[in-house]
């Protein structure tokens, strides 16, 4: 949450690449966004700061002095509203330092406290600005690397800073637990909370660990360890990822664009090393319970794979969502195997359900889309999802890469690796037809004008189509702000069908399986009750008001199924004139507890 950026080099716009840079990153946090920048006029070096509430837009930067370093930030608000005052970059009482800040310093009240409001001069309500009054007082002891070190030690919580000086022509930047990747160019240097937003500028980058500290100016990266102070020799990791992957290309949003890009992103997430999933299988097949643990959209995709490894491989595995998981850590032992799934690798609760695991010793593995991100560098085993950056807020292709990827790791578990993997890659050429079917694509604009102005969804499945109903909702709820709620088909008949009144739309997934005859059963006693009823099914039935066709691919279907609620969720958003990329309030990476 919150995205940084820091630049130094010998171009003179370093303002600018910082703002391409919050661009890029505006996805972890758009409740403000702000830069600064050392402006050096007749010998004397001070810092220019803008910033500003709400998104970055078509900001423009005018008022900055052109100079060769500056910092940004985009923020996602925890302590104080999102308000010009709370932007980031904070300013100690000189105005010769400024700090930017990812994380929550958990301790700010102690160490203000600590510091003495009489000396120093808060402005804001953020627990950011204590940071750089640290760094203030600590400079009266020692030079600027070293009072950032100090500063750094002394923060609670899982956090990451980008501090500058007027004076010192450097930019140091500490993390431990939220993510930071530095860029290495020619007579120039980059700091980023990811790696995608430096494809433009380096693809020779270091990911910085938990517990480092790394002064950085345009010439060298100097990284030392927060615990023994010792210098540590970077380790230098090339990317391999293009920029046009990062890039909207055609299309008007994020959104839109990944969830075309599904069909290719499903064959990619089965192209594993085949020694990865074999070694996967066996600790599953070895472990005293497996836990799939992820959080929210990764939360929905573990659930359906409690149903993909009992339908497939006949063997229970427990999922539990990421915040909940610390609570069942009892049952750990050092014969548990966690599964983390994460796009991105930095969801905080995932990383302390990982916590929780290591210390019972237990086996960990990661499903994780973001390289050298947090997760994966706490696993034991890592299967990278290879479905490409994933840059809206709305998380898609990352949902099926999942769900593929679980289907073929319980085909290897019931000793069918090529047939799963046979069956994922012909799912994946009828998605790319239907994603290319003007008509389906229609149909679901069709339907998003005609509900969009509704105030509730339902949305309904039995079996591997629960998980797929739950997700399908909380994508409608992300994109639309329509309240959404996802069911077993069977459970509405206890509470729900009480809220159910004339023309309701209530979505209903009708795979030909063994759900078919009472999910239909299910959609009966909705449109009963006057639901209008959609459904989403390869064939036509008696009971839906609209019909959204989709092929029948047998076992995977589930992939299939959640690709129109997707598309629906996309163009209620645009029909309802929201962001579809950056709904209010969410943010991509959730680095807090
Ligand atoms: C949904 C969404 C969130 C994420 C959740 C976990 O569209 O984006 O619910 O799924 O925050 O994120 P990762 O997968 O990065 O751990």
């Amino acid at each position: 949450m919150c995205g940084i950026f820091g630049y130094i080099g010998n171009k003179k716009e370093a303002a600018n690449i910082v703002l391409e840079g919050l661009k890029t990153l505006e996805y972890r946090g758009y409740d403000s966004w702000g830069i600064a920048v050392v402006n050096e006029k007749f010998n004397k070096a001070e810092i220019s700061i803008k910033k500003k509430a709400g998104k970055i837009g078509n900001a423009t930067i005018k008022e900055l002095p052109q100079s060769n370093i500056a910092l940004g930030h985009t923020r996602w608000a925890t302590h104080g509203s999102a308000t010009d005052i709370n932007a980031h970059p904070h300013f100690d009482c000189s105005k010769n330092i400024a700090v930017i800040h990812n994380g929550i310093v958990e301790n700010y009240l102690d160490l203000k406290s600590k510091l003495g409001e009489i000396n120093h001069k808060y402005i804001s309500e953020t627990d950011t600005e204590v940071i750089v009054h640290l760094i203030e007082d600590n400079l009266k002891q020692f030079p600027f690397r070293e009072a950032v070190f100090k500063t750094f030690k002394n923060l609670l919580g899982r956090n990451a800073i980008i501090a500058l000086s007027a004076n010192d022509k450097s930019l140091v930047v500490a993390k431990n637990g939220s993510p930071i990747v530095l860029g290495l160019g020619r007579s120039e240097n980059y700091i980023s909370s990811d790696a995608a937003a430096l494809i433009p500028y380096t693809k020779k980058i270091i990911f910085l660990e938990d517990e480092q500290l790394a002064e950085i100016t345009k010439d060298d990266i100097e990284i030392y360890s927060l615990l023994t102070g010792k210098q540590v020799k970077p380790k230098i990791t090339i990317l391999d990822w293009k920029l046009k992957e990062a890039q909207k290309g055609p299309y008007q949003h994020f959104l839109l664009k990944e969830i075309m890009e599904q069909d290719d992103g499903i064959k990619q997430a089965v192209s594993q090393n085949v020694d990865d999933i074999n070694t996967l299988s066996r600790l599953i097949k070895r472990s005293f319970g497996s836990y799939f643990v992820g959080c929210g959209t990764a939360g929905h995709a573990c659930r359906a794979a409690s149903y993909i490894f009992s339908i497939i491989a006949k063997r229970h595995i427990n999922f539990c969502v990421g915040s909940e998981f610390s609570y069942f850590e009892d049952f750990l032992t050092d014969k548990s195997l966690l599964i983390a799934v994460s796009q991105s690798g930095e969801t905080a609760d995932i990383l302390e359900a990982v916590g929780a695991a290591r210390r019972h010793k237990s086996k960990i593995v990661s499903l994780v889309n973001v390289i050298g991100s947090s997760l994966s560098r706490v696993s034991d085993l890592v299967i990278p999802l290879r479905v490409g950056p994933e840059k809206s807020v709305l998380s898609t292709k990352a949902f099926t890469g999942k769900l593929a990827l679980f289907y073929l790791i319980a085909y290897t578990l019931a000793g069918k690796y090529e047939e799963g993997k046979k069956q994922i890659m012909s799912t994946g050429d009828a998605l790319s037809l239907l994603l290319s079917d003007n008509k389906f694509i229609e149909n679901i604009k069709m339907i998003a004008d005609r509900i969009y102005q509704m105030q509730d969804i339902y949305i309904i499945g039995r079996g591997i189509s629960y998980p797929i109903a739950l997700e399908a909702a909380h994508k409608i709820k992300e994109a639309s702000y329509i309240h959404a709620e996802g069911f077993a088909g069977g459970e509405p008949k206890h509470c729900e069908i009480s809220l159910i009144s004339e023309g309701t739309p209530c979505i209903v997934f009708v795979p030909n399986d063994e759900t078919k005859t009472a999910i239909i059963s299910n959609a009966m006693e909705l449109k009963s009750r006057g639901g209008m009823i959609i459904g989403i099914s390869p064939t036509k039935e008696l009971v839906f008001d609209e019909w959204i066709e989709v092929p029948d691919m047998g076992i995977t279907s589930s992939i299939i199924e959640v690709i129109p609620v997707q598309l629906l969720a996309y163009y209620l958003a645009l029909r309802r004139g929201n962001d579809p990329d950056k709904p209010r309030n969410l943010a991509k990476s959730v680095t807090v507890k």
